[in-house]
């Protein structure tokens, strides 16, 4: 019997992921589909998956915990921090510390960068990444590769547009570090306050070539094959007021699609807030939501791997 690569492993960057590895995911991810609920029921069964959010979550936290359930496994966890001992001043290490011993893998968010790197370090069990500071989130960058990979059939040879907030948008950095693992196109817009923060993609820019640009230009709405679109992260400006400048000023509507690929596929790691008109999500370009879904399959098959040793029989 073989021991699958994923078991007892932590998920805290996606830059720990080989090209293959993001592969056998979406592969096993397929397979996941496929079985029976009896079987999926088995997977999980006994096991505890701890949840620490320091920020907040819908999707998230709520497809892990559906994913855990479908495996037969449960879930606990804390939310909100103010009625735990968190509020008392309880520390993130000690917080960390017990979850290990009540769970069997934790999931964890928090606002500072660094912060799962240093619970993997704590914990005895598996920490996932669900969200560090504006650093990384990199089983959503996972799902959106997933999901351009379903959506398109290849990733490789894509020409991909990332709009919005790249400068504190961690889904951003863990889906270009994903894409640096592709041959494909990237052209990042952004108002120039929000633009992507050099030093974090120096490494790649060696595999991925990125181009800028301030708006959406049609010249370059028209090369896209995906539109991948971002929230402004308000809640990380240090001065409100910065915010106040750039908010609002891009919107994906009806005019951007007339000028776009006919099969031009809209992305958003959601939650939207008025970047993309609401008259989209009727359009076979629009695929959000179905993102979010195959959100829960992707998490669920992700827990599958780190908690059992060969979940998928193989030789
Ligand atoms: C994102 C996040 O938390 O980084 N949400 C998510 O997990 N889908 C995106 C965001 O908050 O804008």
């Amino acid at each position: 019997m073989s021991l699958n690569h994923f078991y007892k492993k932590d998920i805290v960057s996606i830059n720990d992921f080989s090209r293959d590895d993001l592969n056998r995911i979406f592969k096993y991810t397929d397979n996941f589909k496929l079985l029976d609920h009896s079987i999926k029921g088995e997977l999980g069964k006994g096991r505890t998956l701890g949840y620490l959010f320091y920020e907040p979550s819908t999707r998230t936290r709520m497809s892990f915990e559906s994913a855990m359930a479908s495996l037969g496994g449960s879930s606990i966890g804390i939310v909100d921090s103010k009625i735990s001992s968190i509020e008392k001043g309880e520390s993130l290490a000690d917080t960390i510390r017990i979850m290990d011993m009540y769970s069997d893998v934790i999931v964890l968010r928090h606002p500072f960068d660094g912060s799962s790197k240093f619970a993997a370090e704590l914990a005895e069990n598996p920490i996932i990444n669900a969200g560090s500071g504006s650093e990384e989130h990199p089983t959503q960058a996972m799902l959106d590769l997933y999901t351009i990979f379903k959506e398109k059939g290849n990733i490789d040879g894509l020409v991909i547009g990332i709009v919005g907030d790249l400068k504190y948008g961690r889904t951003v950095y863990s889906l270009l570090y994903g894409l640096a693992k592709y041959d494909v196109n990237v052209y990042l817009i952004s108002p120039p306050s929000l633009a992507i923060r050099k030093e974090s993609v120096y490494e790649i820019e060696k595999n991925l070539k990125l181009k800028e640009y301030n708006y959406l230009y049609d010249d370059v709405l028209k090369k896209l094959d995906i539109l991948y679109v971002t929230r402004i992260q308000k809640e990380r400006f240090p001065d409100i007021q910065e915010y106040e400048k750039v908010k609002g000023t891009y919107k994906v509507d009806s005019s951007v699609l007339e000028k776009s690929k006919i099969d031009i596929s809209i992305m958003h790691p959601l939650p939207r807030v008025d970047e993309i008109d609401y008259r989209i999500d009727e359009t076979k370009n629009a695929i959000y939501f179905k993102q979010a879904r195959y959100g829960k399959e992707l998490r669920a098959t992700l827990l599958t791997l780190i908690l059992n040793e060969n979940p998928f029989n193989e030789e």
